[in-house]
């Protein structure tokens, strides 16, 4: 992983700018779900680091920007961006790594450009999907599926698709599907973490989610599993801060009706459905890790 930061701090260092240095060596500690499956795929060279720094700087951009329309303070257990240095910088910040990494994109052949810029149209358009499906409480799981589509699998599924076109996969079209696949589970997962995982552990408030607008796939399922007064109950906290007996109130209908191990069920089924797709023992181990981590 040094290899990426290598690349990643090659790409921004005739910017010259402190913020972007910092953020670099702050924020850049997540899980690089993206860059894994790369060398996974690809297995580690020069040209696959040189790709996974790409997709990492695509990523953080999205962050930074996804902060600001989230009006996060924190990111990662660390003061956002947009916290620190506010959202015009954050925005411009995004869009300089955002740039930068599709300058060093083009030195890749067409097709990898292609499916890797596709895939940021995606993301932004599933992040647009979002904030839309966030103005009234949405009960549409497919609209739901749509948008962890967009916003999330799409750069995950690009990252697996464009790692076997680096090597000339005959099958790189069942990496595409693995990846979007595993995207999907990915998200579905996080979204079970933002419910059942407490401050310290997420590096934000627990039942944030639902809190800025976001009906995540738990939310549709105990919807529709609630009667009459309960259902205007939890409809009437969407969107809302809750104190901690309404939070806790939502956390006995989750129970009550099981949803959390339905909805484990269901990003597992995603997980297994992208297994089926490659027959490559190592990607095994991230599938798993991927569904059973705790943040
Ligand atoms: C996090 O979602 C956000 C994303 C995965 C995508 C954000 C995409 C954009 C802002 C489009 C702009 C793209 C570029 C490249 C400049 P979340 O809010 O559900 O997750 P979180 O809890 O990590 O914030
Ligand atoms: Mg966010």
């Amino acid at each position: 992983m040094d290899k990426i930061d290598f690349y990643m701090n090659e790409f921004v260092k005739d910017l010259k700018h402190k913020s972007i240095f910092e953020y670099l060596k702050n924020v850049n500690q997540g899980k690089r779900l993206r860059s894994k499956l790369i060398l996974k795929i690809a297995q580690p060279s020069d040209e696959a680091y040189k790709l996974c720094a790409v997709i990492e700087c695509i990523h953080l951009a999205s962050l930074m920007h996804d902060d600001v329309i989230d009006e996060a303070l924190t990111r990662r257990n660390t003061p956002s961006i947009n916290a620190i240095y506010g959202d015009k910088t954050a925005i411009m910040l995004g869009d300089i790594l955002y740039s930068i990494a599709f300058y060093n994109l083009t030195s890749f052949k067409q097709e990898i450009s292609a499916c890797v810029g596709l895939a940021v149209a995606l993301l932004s358009s599933g992040e647009l999907l979002d904030v839309e499906l966030g103005e009234s409480f949405n009960e549409d799981e497919n609209k739901y599926y749509e948008m962890i589509y967009k916003k999330t699998s799409s750069l995950i599924e690009a990252s697996a698709y464009a790692a076997a076109l680096l090597v000339d996969k005959k099958d790189a079209l069942n990496y595409k599907e693995f990846g979007k696949n595993l995207g999907i589970a990915f998200q579905i997962v996080d979204d079970i973490l933002d419910i059942t995982q407490d401050e310290a552990t997420l590096g934000k408030p627990n039942l944030n989610d639902y809190k800025e607008g976001k009906v995540t796939l738990p939310y549709i399922m105990l919807d529709r599993a609630l009667k009459d007064e309960d259902k205007k109950r939890l409809r009437a906290y969407f969107a809302q801060t809750l104190n901690k007996e309404e939070q806790s109130w939502i956390k006995e209908q989750f129970a009550k009706y099981d949803i959390i191990n339905k909805s484990i069920k269901i990003a597992q089924e995603y997980g297994e459905k992208a297994l089926k797709c490659v027959d490559n023992p190592d990607l095994q181990d991230i599938v798993k890790k991927m569904i059973f981590r705790e943040f």
